[in-house]
């Protein structure tokens, strides 16, 4: 999954994200320059990343001669040109999760029936949008299958199942295995779920799951044994048209990660699927466009307090919050000096009046002065989708490159 191929210098160097002259260039843009022309806190974003990412993993399904469809997750991320050139491919559909999401799929130009909606604990007024348009339709309650089939009598469904197996780049971002979550219905009442829709007239199509996210090579095992499990819940379903794998798929965020081997998740899928001769659907959100972006922001404080040194950034947790609430490592890049050594640990803190306001803890970085810019990679997912206006400060910009 990793295409950085043998290129020397830092370990995420990459086409489009690269180093010239010690300088971090982005798709070919001086990064620091693109800073100072447009001022930060700032999101920039590359849609020739996303549709890289796009074919990259509808060749691995190629590859092991699955029938499939690529849903992408739009709560991911919701910027307009990312959305657009989705469109322009012709061949990715959406994950909603929410009726705006649906709703804003529907603006965008998708069609209802190239809209996969998977929500948890719908309301009333959420089903009367999303009952309105002919979206495939995974349910993942009994409460949900029982108001729909008195509402909608007739409507194919998917049911989302929880396979009591799950894997993510943390126990937050972990969706299903030994401790109970809100998310799917369980083996234990699964006929119980089956004979439900039947009776309240409802045609089950499709199996969807989603077991967590940013798993690495690591977790493809785990995933792997999910997909066998919900084999063989498919096998108990007559006339099921699709299978819904959900997303999670993550990306390498340091050096010691070890992106996931996209021929073996396509080809372990391929193996307990392949026989059931169904559609497969794909729901990453993270893995398509994390890579897609960098956060630019300022240095403007460099101080040591108690013994360690705080480099404080006019960026906030309200712009990006992805290392404050799930701790996710968070590569930061010098952008005038992107391959120098490291010269000192340092914790690189927000302008938000929170304690946990923090991007990065002994943090390795080249000799940071007030005054630079520094880049987060792989901003792309979970960044501006998830921003708030704590503090009242606002969310950071955004530019889109060409
Ligand atoms: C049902 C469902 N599908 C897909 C996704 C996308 O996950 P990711 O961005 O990790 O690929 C999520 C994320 O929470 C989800 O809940």
């Amino acid at each position: 999954m990793n295409d950085t191929g043998d290129r020397p210098g830092p370990w995420w160097r990459r086409t489009g994200l690269d180093v010239v002259e010690g300088r971090l260039r982005f798709a070919g843009h001086d990064a620091e320059a693109i800073a100072r022309e447009h001022g930060t806190p700032l999101y920039v974003y590359d849609p020739d990343r996303l549709a890289v990412n796009v074919g990259r993993l509808q060749a691995a399904f190629d590859r092991a001669q699955l029938r499939h469809r690529i849903h992408y997750a739009l709560k991911a991320n919701r910027l307009p040109a990312f959305l657009a050139r989705l469109r322009s491919l012709g061949t990715v559909g959406i994950d909603a999760c929410s009726p705006q999401e649906v709703t804003l799929a529907l603006g965008a130009g998708w069609k209802p029936e190239d809209i996969s909606f998977t929500g948890t604990n719908l309301s009333e007024r959420d089903l009367n949008v999303i009952l309105a348009q002919p979206v495939i339709l995974n349910l993942d309650s009994l409460s949900a299958i029982r108001r729909v089939g008195r509402r909608a009598p007739g409507r194919a469904i998917g049911l989302r199942v929880n396979p009591q197996v799950g894997t993510g780049y943390s126990a937050q971002l972990t969706y299903a295995g030994e401790k109970p979550t809100k998310f799917g219905i369980y083996a234990d009442r699964f006929d119980e779920a089956l004979s439900l829709a039947r009776d309240c007239g409802l045609e089950v199509q499709g199996l969807h799951f989603h077991i967590g996210s940013g798993w690495l090579r690591a977790g493809l095992d785990t995933f792997l044994e999910a997909v066998m499990r919900g084999a063989e819940l498919a096998r108990r379903v007559p006339g099921l048209r699709y299978f819904n794998i959900g997303g999670g798929l993550g990306i390498p965020l340091q050096a010691s990660d070890q992106g996931v081997d996209l021929d073996a998740y396509a080809q372990g899928i391929a193996l307990y699927l392949g026989p059931l001769r169904i559609a497969i659907f794909a729901e990453p959100g993270d893995f398509l466009v994390k890579d897609a972006a960098i956060l630019l922001t300022e240095v403007v404080t460099v101080e040591d307090k108690g013994g360690t040194r705080f480099v404080g950034v006019d960026c906030g947790s309200n712009a990006f919050n992805l290392p404050a609430v799930y701790h996710f490592h968070q590569e930061i890049v010098l952008c005038r000096a992107a391959d120098a050594p490291p010269a000192m640990s340092c914790t690189v803190a927000g302008h938000i009046n929170e304690a946990g306001d923090v991007f990065a803890e002994n943090c390795r970085l080249a000799n940071v002065r007030e005054g630079d810019v520094l880049a987060f990679l792989g901003a792309g997912g979970y960044g501006a989708s998830m921003a708030s206006y704590h503090c009242a400060r606002p969310p950071a910009r955004e530019l889109v490159l060409e």
